[in-house]
């Protein structure tokens, strides 16, 4: 323990936390429209009003409200596929430095939005905040793997989820009535989005640039030495140099697989399959739903103050753990996202990344990586742009949908998908090849620690 203390170097912290406040970023713009909704559906509705003389239908505001919460999904799907075009070109940290720009443009259209009377501007700034998303959540978890000593990646990796809870906290939060999330103050909320990307642009500067940029994609290993000195705190970093080159080596041998490729060859069907259903799986769980309307579905169930209770399924989300004292009747419904928000976060949430990282090898990894991302974005879109009109027709029951579709994908993940713990890519695929086969010497047991093991 003391030995992974000392590992724990001032450097290294300056790169992790400074990159972590991107996480902070996309958890934060994943969040904040949640408890504003009504007032900035207000906003609309005025802005409506003063520009064709007439109030806005009920239908025309459903669709923009879901429009500004859903095409954030599409930025982010744009910018997951974008992190190759920048990572291997401008390098890890100024990759990050540089999408900043992006969330500084985004800042200024959304917080303008309310004085220019344009909710085209906020559509646009969602847009935009949601590319920066998913630039920032290839890049962070990319980053601090680099930079991190193998001791310490995958505790340091956890700080890149612990960021998005931590940002959606932030914003339930800041989104109160008398904080932010007012009539006057929600330009101010949307807006904030400024300030951590200041902050990276402050911090970053004087954390390194990943070594493993460095060495591979630009070989410069005196460079990499030297910020590999200052990130262990030693002068001995051949053990670190020799690992990286051990493993650019390997992904030389591999050849790289296109995405094409991995549709047509029966080796990769079955496990981009699943690495699909998996992605599904965490966003049609409606987690999404819970994060942008939590407030607006505990209002219609009753809930005094659906704000307190959204920031409660935040705080749940961030410490796995509640107290709160209200009447009954709402407590069922509090209970029930309550407990929902906690299980996301030990099963659906992390666990569909790890699998594509333990079914693909080095040469299909990135394609894999970008289909897995791809149908992330594109289910959060379709339950982000949905819901409200799932929930118009069906009322209450909407969850209902969400409970039968988890039923669905619990039957696929106990009969396709295989235990990866302690197996090699070699095994795993050897299973694939007897048809699933690999169900057979997998116990109930090491079924539940697939869960456990994933954590971290
Ligand atoms: C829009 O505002 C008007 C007047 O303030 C109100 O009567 C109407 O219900 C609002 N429309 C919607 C869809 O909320």
């Amino acid at each position: 323990m003391l030995f992974l203390l000392k590992q724990m170097t001032a450097r290294l912290m300056l790169a992790v936390g400074g990159a972590v406040l991107g996480s902070l970023q996309f958890g934060y713009n994943t969040g904040v429209i949640n408890a504003p909704q009504k007032v900035i559906e207000e906003f609309y509705n005025e802005t409506w009003l003063t520009r064709y003389a007439e109030p806005i239908t009920a239908g025309t505001l459903t669709t923009l409200w879901s429009l500004s919460v859903a095409i954030f999904s599409v930025g982010g799907m744009v910018g997951s596929f974008s992190v190759g075009l920048f990572v291997n070109r401008f390098g890890r940290r100024n990759s990050m430095l540089m999408s900043n720009s992006l969330a500084f443009l985004a800042a200024i259209l959304m917080g303008f939005s309310k004085v220019a009377y344009s909710f085209e501007m906020l559509i646009l700034g969602r847009f935009i905040v949601g590319l920066y998303s998913g630039l920032t959540t290839g890049f962070v978890p990319m980053y601090v793997g680099e930079v991190s000593p193998t001791a310490l990646r995958g505790a340091l990796g956890t700080f890149h989820q612990l960021g998005i809870v931590v940002g959606i906290l932030i914003a339930q939060v800041f989104g109160m009535d008398l904080i932010m999330g007012n009539e006057s103050l929600w330009p101010l909320l949307l807006g904030f989005t400024f300030i951590p990307s200041l902050l990276q642009c402050i911090i970053l500067p004087f954390a390194p640039e990943s070594p493993r940029f460095l060495l591979i994609n630009r070989n410069e290993e005196n460079k990499a030495k030297s910020v590999l000195k200052k990130l262990r705190g030693t002068t001995d970093v051949s053990s670190d140099l020799q690992e990286m080159k051990e493993e650019s080596r390997q992904m030389m041998r591999e050849k790289k697989v296109t995405i094409l490729e991995l549709f047509r060859s029966p080796l990769y069907q079955q496990p981009i399959l699943i690495a699909i259903v998996l992605q599904l799986s965490q966003q049609l769980s409606g987690i999404n739903a819970v994060f942008y309307y939590s407030t607006s579905i505990f209002e219609k169930s009753g809930v005094e103050q659906p704000v307190y209770a959204t920031i409660g399924s935040g705080v749940v989300n961030t410490c796995l753990a509640s107290c709160d004292q209200m009447a009954w009747m709402s407590y069922i419904s509090i209970i029930a996202i309550f407990g929902f928000v906690a299980f996301f976060e030990i099963g659906p949430g992390p666990i569909p990344w790890f699998i594509v990282a333990e079914l693909f090898s080095q040469g299909p990894r990135p394609a894999a990586f970008a289909i897995a991302g791809l149908s992330n974005w594109t289910s959060n879109f379709i339950v982000g742009m949905g819901f409200q009109y799932v929930e118009q027709l069906c009322g209450p029951y909407v969850f209902i949908i969400f409970t039968v579709l988890l039923i669905l994908f619990f039957i696929f993940t106990y009969f396709k998908v295989p235990e990866t713990r302690g197996r090699t890519f070699d095994e795993i695929a050897s299973g694939f090849r007897q048809g699933g086969a690999s169900q057979s010497d997998k116990t109930p047991d090491e079924f539940h620690s697939l869960g456990a093991d994933s954590q971290v």
